[in-house]
């Protein structure tokens, strides 16, 4: 039996492999909200405020705060076993995700934390101390230095709750001026506004409604399958059961373009954005993890751009979805893609349905039928391709011959005088007569033609 010899990281080198997960600002300060969600808070602020020489991003909640025990050990990166059971609702699994979401983006990590009854507390990871000392030496607060932390929130909920101070940011790439950063900021905060107007929407509305501010600007939610729009369609849905959970499944088809509310539109991207995000949207504890896409299972189609099939997953499967440590990827397993497959037919078939609606049609007579189209609010007189004596024309005619045929027709429907017909038909109505039709000049022409 070959020995043990304990080879621990080096701390100073492990620090910048956990700096390099992956995320982006927008996945970091999502999986940080998981955190603040999972604690029961109702008010969760996000403050970057513009104008400091050093940046820095806040994230303040009123949760269930912590302890200086509970502070201490929940810094500790791993501190939970990732396959021990959750609570329902909890979006935590591997005990990393507060660290290594702010590692990502910043060199310090300041946590301060009220549990109710209980002091304020604060701890904090600095990247240049544990390279400096090549140690995991987290810094602990005495209760007097508390309140002297730069960025301490001043509205620092009374009770119980949390703030993420990140400080030393790593995420911008800034320029020597406060207003290189202010400007990179603005436009950051933009988009994780609408990431977790997205990602989150579930969560701001309903019963599990919570507030959240960015820059103490409420975050409206962006509802990806417009739910609350006028033709917005609701396909079939069923509950699928698994080993250690049940699966979800609804299918949803958003309105054709033209219905929808601009200011909807944009929020998810304008058409193209619509477009490319059709397909499933899969949902862990309700907080969106994949936006779109359909993860191999089918390809995209300009005509299923208003499909969407909404999937919910419980954390109890994380193990068999491979519930990734930024929460921003999942693996659907083969037994269950099977099951999916069936579901992804229906929502495309009824989006190409929406895109090829051709407005209502009345037949006129076998030669002429009236379309309305309410989508550009047209009425179009047209000649009728079902007639049976085109059809044989067609039938007995060389391709040149039908399409100059139709190019005539085309023409033929197009230019009827119809402003010239409705003068006179209110003029003098008994008069107009069709059944006056002269066919002779035609008729002489067809000899001319055929004399040739
Ligand atoms: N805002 C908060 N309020 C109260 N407790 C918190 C807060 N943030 C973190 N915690 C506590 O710290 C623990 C560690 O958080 P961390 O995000 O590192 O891991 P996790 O949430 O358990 O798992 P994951 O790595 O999947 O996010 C949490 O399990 C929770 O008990
Ligand atoms: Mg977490």
């Amino acid at each position: 039996m070959p020995r043990t010899v304990e080879t621990a990281p080096s701390p100073k080198s492990h620090i910048k492999t956990l700096m390099r997960i992956g995320y982006t600002l927008n996945s970091a300060i999502a999986d940080i909200i998981d955190n603040s969600i999972a604690a029961g808070s109702q008010n969760i602020d996000i403050y970057a405020p513009p104008g400091r020489k050093e940046p820095l991003i806040s994230i303040l909640d009123d949760g269930c705060g912590m302890d200086l025990d509970e502070l201490t050990q929940n810094m500790r990166i791993g501190c939970k076993d990732p396959y021990a059971e959750r609570e329902k609702g909890d979006l935590g699994r591997f005990g990393s995700g507060m660290k290594t979401a702010s590692f990502s983006q910043a060199r310090c990590l300041t946590v301060v934390s009220r549990k109710e009854g209980q002091p304020l507390v604060a701890a904090r990871w600095d990247i240049d101390r544990i390279e400096e000392m090549d140690s995991w030496c987290l810094e602990v607060f005495d209760p007097a230095e508390v309140t002297q932390i730069d960025g301490l929130s001043p509205d620092f909920p009374v009770k119980c709750g949390t703030q993420l101070i990140l400080s030393n940011l790593t995420c911008f790439d800034v320029g020597s001026h406060a207003l290189d950063h202010d400007t990179e900021l603005a436009s950051r905060l933009s988009e994780l506004r609408s990431y977790i107007a997205l990602h989150f929407h579930r969560f701001m509305s309903g019963p599990d409604k919570r507030a959240f501010t960015i820059n103490s600007t409420p975050i409206e939610p962006v509802d990806p399958f417009m739910t609350r729009e006028r033709r917005y369609q609701e396909g079939p849905s069923e509950r699928m059961r698994c080993k250690g959970g049940h699966i979800s499944i609804k299918t949803h088809v958003l309105p054709h373009f033209k219905y929808m509310n601009a200011k909807r539109l944009e929020e998810l991207g304008g058409a193209d954005g619509i477009t490319k995000n059709q397909g499933l949207y899969i949902y862990r504890e309700k907080r969106l993890i994949i936006a779109g896409g359909w993860l191999g299972m089918k390809p995209s189609s300009q005509l299923g751009a208003l499909a969407r099939v909404q999937v919910d997953i419980p954390s109890s499967l994380d193990n068999d979805w491979s519930t990734d440590v930024k929460k921003a990827s999942l693996q659907i397993p083969v037994k269950v893609k099977r099951g999916l497959k069936k579901f992804l037919a229906d929502p495309v078939k009824r989006s190409k349905k929406v895109h090829r609606y051709r407005g209502k049609q009345e037949v006129a007579n076998e030669f002429w039928k009236i379309c309305e189209d309410e989508n550009s609010q047209t009425i179009t007189y047209q000649i009728d391709p079902d007639n049976d004596q085109l059809r044989e024309i067609l039938r007995n005619s060389d391709r040149e011959t039908s399409v100059l045929l139709i190019r005539y027709l085309k023409l033929l429907a197009e230019l009827v005088p119809i402003n010239h017909i409705y003068e006179k038909m209110s003029e003098r109505p008994r008069d107009v007569n069709q059944q006056n039709v002269d066919l002779s000049a035609l008729e002489e022409l067809i000899e001319k033609v055929i004399a040739r």
